[in-house]
């Protein structure tokens, strides 16, 4: 303290730059960060400079572009180590493209000197947000027909950064892609073609954003349309039902004519299968109601 009286001040502001610059070459540094950080969630800034003394004249301060965040005294550390602090903050949109940078004041006004600064170099930081994405899909595709299949992503930011990818059964889709706010769809039209095994396909959608990604899937079902299954069980229904309609028409002419005594199986309208079979096999159906 006495050295520092005897000096003249300006010979002393010197002396004390000269000693803060000549300690490092790089007297502040921002620790880097992830290229990426979740929006919400918590970081830390870490800032530390060489020189700087006497310590406890020494605060840093922490900036978002030309804001200042915060400010912290450096707190006694060891002879010849780094002076370091650590900021915390909350990942933002709005710290999306944002240079951050820290700050070293060494404030030596009281002692009738000046207020030294040194800043460290900006980085910029890089926020995200994924959501889930969502698929909207049928349950079954059927062979040779068009389906369109879609996969939806909101709560995504930024969106411009985002990569969607559909695939179906390990095969990749070509979807159109739509950006909207905060919002990405990706929609593919699919014909699973003729000659295609029936059954489980496993249809895929991730989406990639600042080296994270989100999946997810769904099973659908593909099927071969039976050859019309409704009408074969409508013709059947309609076949029996007219064979009993044939057999009562049948049945009550017989009873007609026994009635009116003249019993002539020949002439019965029911002449079924083949119209060449010999007469008397003709009314097989009705004779156990003739004998009866
Ligand atoms: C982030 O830090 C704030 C205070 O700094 C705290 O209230 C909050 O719970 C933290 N959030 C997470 C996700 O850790
Ligand atoms: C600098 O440190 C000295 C000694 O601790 C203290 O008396 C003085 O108030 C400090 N000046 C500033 C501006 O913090
Ligand atoms: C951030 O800093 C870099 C390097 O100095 C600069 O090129 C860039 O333009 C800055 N970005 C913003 C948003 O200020
Ligand atoms: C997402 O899709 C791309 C392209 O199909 C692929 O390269 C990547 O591995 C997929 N990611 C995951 C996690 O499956
Ligand atoms: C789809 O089916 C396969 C095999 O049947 C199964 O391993 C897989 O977990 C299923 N995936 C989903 C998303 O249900």
């Amino acid at each position: 303290m006495a050295l520092l009286k005897a000096w003249p001040k300006s010979s002393l502001n010197l002396l004390v730059f000269a000693v803060m610059l000549s300690e490092s070459p790089e007297p502040v540094n921002l620790e880097p960060l992830p290229r990426w950080i979740l929006m919400g969630q918590n970081f830390s800034l870490r800032c530390q400079v060489w020189g700087g003394k006497p310590r406890q004249n020494l605060t840093m301060a922490l900036f978002r572009g030309p804001q200042e965040l915060s400010r912290q005294a450096v707190s006694e550390q060891g002879p010849g180590k780094a002076a370091e602090v650590t900021f915390t903050a909350t990942a933002s949109r709005e710290d999306h493209g944002v240079n951050f940078s820290c700050r070293a004041e060494l404030d030596l006004r009281a002692r009738g000197l000046g207020l030294y600064q040194k800043s460290s170099a900006p980085m910029e930081l890089h926020t995200f947000a994924l959501g889930t994405p969502r698929l909207i899909v049928p349950k079954h595709l059927e062979v040779g027909k068009k389906e369109t299949v879609s996969c939806e992503i909101d709560k995504l930011f930024p969106v411009e950064n985002a990569q969607i990818h559909l695939s179906l059964g390990g095969r990749s889709l070509s979807p159109t892609v739509v950006r909207g706010q905060d919002m990405l769809r990706a929609t593919a039209i699919v014909i699973i073609a003729e000659g295609e095994k029936e059954g489980q396909r496993e249809l895929t959608c991730n989406v990639t954003l600042a080296d994270h990604d989100r999946e997810v899937q769904e099973n659908l079902t593909v099927y071969k349309s039976r050859r019309d299954p409704v009408p074969i069980v409508m013709g059947v229904l309609l076949a029996l039902g007219l064979a009993a309609m044939a057999g009562a028409i049948a049945t009550l002419c017989l009873w007609q004519n026994l009635r009116k005594g003249s019993y002539q199986p020949q002439t019965l309208p029911l002449q079924d299968r083949t119209p060449m079979e010999t007469p008397e096999t003709g009314p097989k159906g009705p004779s156990p109601v003739a004998s009866a």
